[in-house]
């Protein structure tokens, strides 16, 4: 065979790509550490350093307290795939001593893609361009003197907002090619405090955090306030923002139940009782949405509120039940500073329904306290929160106080003393139109602390 046979087989010579990369050092002799990867960079074949800006002084961003930084920008054209890069910047930065440390802590070498060529890429180790490429001066700065129009680089929209479960799917199964664990965080809008303790929780634990949007039809019934349910997008996407979530989706009713949505959900007998019993069909309606929502998004992670108890027992069961993935994570009950939990409708109350309402959290607490002091008879224990309800003459009426088992939520029996493994939980309606408050506490945890 000739020798130049095989080279008519051989794929091409890639073709090198302009890579902008951002350089940063604010431990030991910064200047030297800098100069030295980059003549190191230029060593590694397929790397060729073609330019470097001058060499600024900048403060710290973040992190703790530490020196100032020098930073600059190199244009480099390379060979190598994105990942292949990053592995040589990492082994670069180890080389100039570099160990793991907090997250912008100080550092000997830092080494970042800002671009690669024209791509984006959205992986768990990489991300480009750079997602805050555009806010740090320290960057922006060094770019431009290298000639590079700095407003020309996408800017990655932060949260993303779509509205197809395809666009919600196609970033979902990206994001798992790009090894990212994905946190999921349902609401129906109207974001408060409460979510944003669910996005957070999702934030710190998960690579990459999706919210859904969507006022819900299905589990809403005739009479209910399905129209009047508050929509502020606006601020419910800047909450978004502030929290760091990736992706927004934001369906039309249309998107989630297409002409010809017939399925439906039918829930166990967590659904039955209270919230099931005061309103009929609700929880079908959650359950049908949420696994929707949940096949679309495929989470590794689903973040509910402990606040609505029975939703958590149903969703619970609805998981193992269809083997929806990932694990369900339920989060504490986030109140206000006087005690009320929060709530989307807490913004019907009147102000001074609002302060009547103090009276929810105070029969949950008087309940969990005088358990502490002894009392461990269910009716008693009932009793006493019944008479802070009944203080209130706003609280028109309560459709259930009860005590039950904490998890399956089984009706507690009378003639059982009540242990650290019950919840006591309570549906009440303050005002005229009534505005129905849910809320419930542990016998194992604190009493809610009322001012
Ligand atoms: P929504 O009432 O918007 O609540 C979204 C999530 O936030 C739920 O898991 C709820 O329990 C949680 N949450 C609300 N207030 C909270 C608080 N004060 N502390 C902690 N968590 C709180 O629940 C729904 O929407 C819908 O039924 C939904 C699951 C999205 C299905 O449509």
């Amino acid at each position: 065979m000739p020798t130049n046979a095989r080279a008519d087989h051989d794929p091409p010579a890639p073709e090198p790509v302009e890579v902008l990369l951002g350089l940063g050092s604010n431990l030991g002799d910064r200047d030297a550490a800098i100069a030295a990867a980059l003549d190191a960079l230029g060593r590694v074949p397929g790397v060729e350093v073609v330019e470097v800006s001058p060499l600024l002084e900048s403060e710290p961003v973040g992190g703790p307290p530490q020196s100032k930084y020098r930073n600059g920008a190199a244009r480099l054209r390379t060979t190598l795939v994105p990942h292949a890069l990053l592995a040589v910047l990492k082994a670069t930065e180890r080389a100039a001593g570099r160990v793991p440390g907090p997250r912008n802590g100080p550092r000997p070498l830092d080494l970042d893609i800002l671009t690669f060529g024209g791509r984006t890429l959205d992986t768990r180790d990489l991300v480009v361009p750079h997602p805050r490429l555009h806010e740090r001066s320290f960057v922006v700065e060094p770019l431009r003197a290298l000639g590079v129009d700095v407003d020309a680089i996408p800017r990655i929209a932060r949260p993303r907002v779509v509205d197809t479960p395809a666009a919600v799917q196609e970033a979902s199964l990206a994001w798992r090619r790009g090894g990212c664990s994905i946190g999921f965080v349902p609401t129906m809008g109207a974001l408060h405090e409460g979510h944003a303790s669910l996005i957070r929780r999702a934030r710190a634990e998960c690579d990459r955090v999706v919210v859904s949007i969507f006022v819900n039809p299905l589990q809403f019934a005739a009479h209910e306030d399905l129209d009047k349910y508050p929509r502020p997008l606006s601020a419910d996407l800047e909450l978004c923002e502030r929290n760091g979530v990736d992706l927004a989706f934001v369906p039309p009713v249309e998107a989630m139940y297409p002409a010809g949505f017939a399925s439906r959900i039918a829930v166990g007998a967590e659904a039955e009782a209270m919230e099931g019993a005061a309103r009929p069909g609700h929880f079908i309606g959650v359950a049908t949405v949420v696994a929707r929502l949940w096949s679309i998004v495929l989470p590794d992670r689903s973040y509910y509120g402990r606040k609505d108890a029975q939703q958590v027992a149903v969703l619970r069961r609805l998981q193992q039940d269809l083997c929806l993935s990932g694990e369900l994570v339920e989060c504490p009950i986030d109140r206000e500073a006087d005690g009320l939990a929060r709530s989307s409708r807490n913004v019907y109350l009147s102000p001074e329904d609002r302060t009547a309402a103090r009276a929810v959290p105070r029969a949950l607490s008087a309940a969990v306290r005088a358990h502490r002091n002894g009392v461990h008879g269910r009716d008693e224990l009932l009793g006493l929160a019944r008479a802070e309800l009944d203080a209130e003459a706003s609280c028109t009426g309560v459709d259930y106080l009860e005590i039950r088992t904490d998890l399956e939520l089984a009706p507690w029996p009378g003639d059982r003393p009540v242990d650290s493994s019950a919840r006591i939980l309570v549906a009440a309606r303050f005002g005229d139109p009534a505005t129905r408050l849910l809320d419930n506490a542990s016998f194992r945890d604190e009493p809610p602390v009322v001012g």
